[in-house]
């Protein structure tokens, strides 16, 4: 038997816009009666398939040889820009401070979950909540490799961050303050951060690309669960319903300003999409995001805390009232209501952390000098 929510997600009206509603929760979620290739999960699946294509033919750049040309052709072929090409300082640069930042937000979203791992209110619960923690710490593994490729070490970047030097998210800033902040945390936090990221499957550096694709099928789990917790409270009690509410009135703007400030005021949106780091800009995200989350409200029976969201038939989107960007740069300049103990909460981890980083080098470097050292069969011979 099905259960509720998929009986009510399969409800879920899909073809009325062009925005993704039923396909980002997955294959079990989707709706059987609408045509393939409509949704988040499918445009991630066409970006694998797409990479895959590209490395085995590869047509890019002809003859342009080494150097500039070179970057441009593979960049307008739509071909992949790996670590060993030729790219300039600026690209490089970009890239080493948008992953880097997400890397950082990775490991630092951690911090706001972990919150309710001990207060979980059920064993399945408490489960899931741990593996999706554990897979935020993955992400920020991959996108620290990632990054590496560029030329900087781990270590540097964690200087970076801790020295203040390099940000992460400002949503990580907000406190949760219920357990039903989890719930709001999956369906908008990482729903943002899904239709955020699922373009940067496609980014023109390879090994960014590739991260993203594994990362964003995993967003997808964690944002089907945080829909999942708030769809049992808001049909629970009406305490439970009224949580719920409350946690989406407090969520909803600090997700809105995720996909940062207005495209007039972004000062990195053009070069990176003439780079094609990112596809689109922060406005064309946040609008689709607010298109899928006002239909997928509805179907929570929860009210988004904006009275001028409704539909608007000439645009073919949803109007709605933005974020306070001046909030956002001050959380971004780190006087958001959780920056410092943030910070304060991930030195501390990284300094009782430091015995597992000397034991891990002490252990490198034994089997090395065992490597390098002669063997028994050598030293008869000699
Ligand atoms: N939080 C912190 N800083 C932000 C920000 C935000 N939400 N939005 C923008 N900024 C910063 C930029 O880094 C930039 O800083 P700088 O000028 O000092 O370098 C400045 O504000 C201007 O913004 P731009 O629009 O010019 O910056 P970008 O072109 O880099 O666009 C972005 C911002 C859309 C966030 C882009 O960097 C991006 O797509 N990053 C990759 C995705 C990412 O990092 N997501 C973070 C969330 S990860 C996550 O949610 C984990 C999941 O498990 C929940």
């Amino acid at each position: 038997m099905a259960d509720t929510t998929s009986v009510v997600l399969h409800s879920l009206p899909t073809d009325s816009h062009h925005c993704n509603t039923g396909r980002v929760y997955g294959n079990d979620f989707a709706d059987p009666d609408q045509p393939p290739g409509s949704g988040l999960l499918d445009e991630v699946a066409d970006a694998e398939r797409e990479l895959r294509a590209r490395n085995a033919q590869d047509v890019g750049a002809g003859d342009a040889g080494a150097g500039s040309d070179y970057f441009a052709a593979l960049v307008a072929a739509d071909q992949k820009i790996e670590p060993r090409d030729w790219m300039p300082d600026g690209y490089r640069a970009t890239l080493i401070r948008q992953m880097a930042q997400h890397a950082h937000s990775e490991i630092i979203g951690m911090q706001p979950e972990a919150n309710w791992i001990t207060r979980a209110p059920s064993l399945k619960r408490k489960a899931i909540l741990l593996a999706k923690v554990q897979d935020e710490a993955g992400h920020g593994l991959y996108l620290y490799a990632a990054t590496e490729t560029l030329g900087v070490s781990r270590d540097a970047l964690y200087e970076l961050l801790l020295g203040g030097k390099q940000k992460y998210s400002s949503i990580f800033n907000y406190p949760t303050l219920t357990w039903a902040d989890i719930g709001a945390i999956g369906w908008l936090v990482d729903g943002a951060a899904i239709v955020n990221q699922v373009p940067l499957c496609r980014c023109s550096y390879g090994p960014y690309a590739r991260a993203m694709i594994r990362i964003c099928k995993e967003e997808s789990f964690h944002q089907r669960q945080g829909f999942e917790i708030l769809h049992t409270l808001a049909h629970g009690t009406p305490q439970q319903k009224a949580m719920a509410q409350d946690a989406v009135d407090r969520w909803w703007y600090p997700s809105l300003a995720m996909f940062g400030p207005p495209d007039t005021d972004s000062t990195h949106s053009a070069q990176s999409m003439a780079w094609k780091i990112k596809r689109f800009s922060n406005d064309d995200l946040r609008q689709r995001f607010v298109d899928m989350c006002a239909q997928q409200a509805t179907v929570l029976g929860l009210t988004l805390p904006d009275p001028d969201l409704r539909w608007n038939p000439e645009r073919g989107a949803y109007d709605y009232t933005p974020p306070d960007y001046a909030e956002l740069m001050e959380v971004i300049r780190g006087n958001g209501p959780c920056n410092r103990q943030r910070m304060a909460h991930h030195r501390a981890a990284h300094e009782d952390g430091a015995w597992v980083r000397e034991a891990a080098s002490a252990y490198a470097a034994k089997r090395a000098a065992r490597a390098a050292a002669p063997q028994p069969s050598e030293l008869t011979h000699v």
